[in-house]
């Protein structure tokens, strides 16, 4: 049993009191390898954000789930000699598929776990988040819970269309759970294609699809039945235009994908939504700046020559995100 407090890890319960009362919201940005991790790092000590380190079950199956383990323990030190000497990070499991898989990673030493039982049914959602709560809280790790379903896929879960989260149930859920943070659905889906053609409408300026917007009645109905209780959006890449273009631009082919307008997040930001998942972005940012880097020196075969630019768009959207989107710059 690893207890995540002595390796200098902190659990979501401070940062998310602190989000909610300031009105702006933490980022949970994804991680599978070390250049990611440097990336959100150096973006949070530079901007002085708190920071969730995600890791899915993708994640740890491409990895190695100790490596990643100790990538987090080494975040902390590694933020610490970039000039950050009281670093707010958080280890979380993103998408927990069952009891099991959020055990494991509590007993080494995460210090949040996400229960996601959103495509099970109601009461079968609730026992297993309890479960997971009641085995979370003996080690103050804190747990994010899911109510709704998302579009597209969620690791192990996949819908074709999303359900909007139901108001009238968030406070039977989140009592019945004892959950410390609760995932809704408003419309935002995971993964470049978020809506289909047919659901936009097309700019006539640009010629760009643009998506519907966010429900933000629903949000504000599940606020009302929480009061400050932290609310969290999956889902949440603007998938840049910028990006896909240069992607396109140099051999890639994507076509028609479509994000969250960063405006709605901004919006959803300084209401009761104290986290943010943001993967896709940076999975554009890095495999647009290797493609357009490849596709311009053609003789480059040394890894570090591509992975470096690759690095530093991915901070350069990390830091946009927190201080221009999510608004949790300057709170260490
Ligand atoms: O919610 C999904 C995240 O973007 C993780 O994706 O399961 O492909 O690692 P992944
Ligand atoms: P995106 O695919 O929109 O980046 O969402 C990531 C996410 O929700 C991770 O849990
Ligand atoms: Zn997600």
């Amino acid at each position: 049993m690893v207890d995540y407090k002595k390796i200098g890890l902190v659990n979501t319960r401070e940062m998310f009191k602190k989000a909610v009362d300031g009105g702006y919201a933490i980022p949970a940005f994804n991680f599978n390898n070390m250049e990611q991790m440097q990336a959100i790092i150096q973006a949070a000590v530079e901007t002085k954000s708190p920071v969730i380190l995600q890791v899915s079950k993708g994640a740890r199956d491409y990895a190695n789930p100790t490596l990643l383990r100790y990538m987090a323990e080494g975040a902390v030190e590694y933020a610490k000699e970039l000039g950050c000497p009281n670093p707010q990070i958080v280890l979380h499991l993103d998408h927990g598929d069952s009891f099991e898989t959020c055990k494991s990673c509590i007993d080494m030493g995460f210090s949040s776990v996400m229960y996601d039982g959103s495509a099970l049914p109601y009461e079968e959602n609730i026992r297993i988040s309890r479960q997971v709560v009641e085995y979370a809280h003996k080690y103050d790790v804190t747990v994010e819970c899911e109510l709704g379903v998302l579009a597209g896929v969620e690791d192990e879960v996949s819908s074709e269309v999303s359900h909007y989260t139901k108001p009238e149930e968030v406070i039977d859920f989140a009592t019945r759970t004892g959950c410390d943070s609760l995932a809704i659905s408003i419309g935002t889906s995971h993964g470049a294609y978020k809506f289909k053609p047919e659901q936009c409408t097309v700019d006539p300026q640009t010629g760009r699809l643009v998506p519907p917007p966010l429900a933000f009645d629903v949000l504000e109905a599940v606020a009302k039945k929480l009061p400050g209780f932290p609310i969290v959006l999956h889902g949440s890449s603007s998938v840049p235009q910028e990006e896909v273009d240069i992607i396109n631009a140099n051999g890639g082919a994507l076509k028609a994908a479509v994000g969250i307008p960063e405006e709605q997040l901004r919006k959803a930001a300084k209401s009761a939504v104290c986290k943010i998942n943001i993967d896709s972005d940076s999975r554009l940012a890095m495999t647009a700046a290797i493609r357009k880097h490849l596709a311009e020196h053609p003789d480059h075969f040394d890894p570090r020559q591509y992975l470096k630019p690759a690095r530093e768009s991915m901070k350069k959207m990390y830091i946009h995100k927190i201080v221009n989107v999510l608004g949790s710059n300057d709170k260490l």
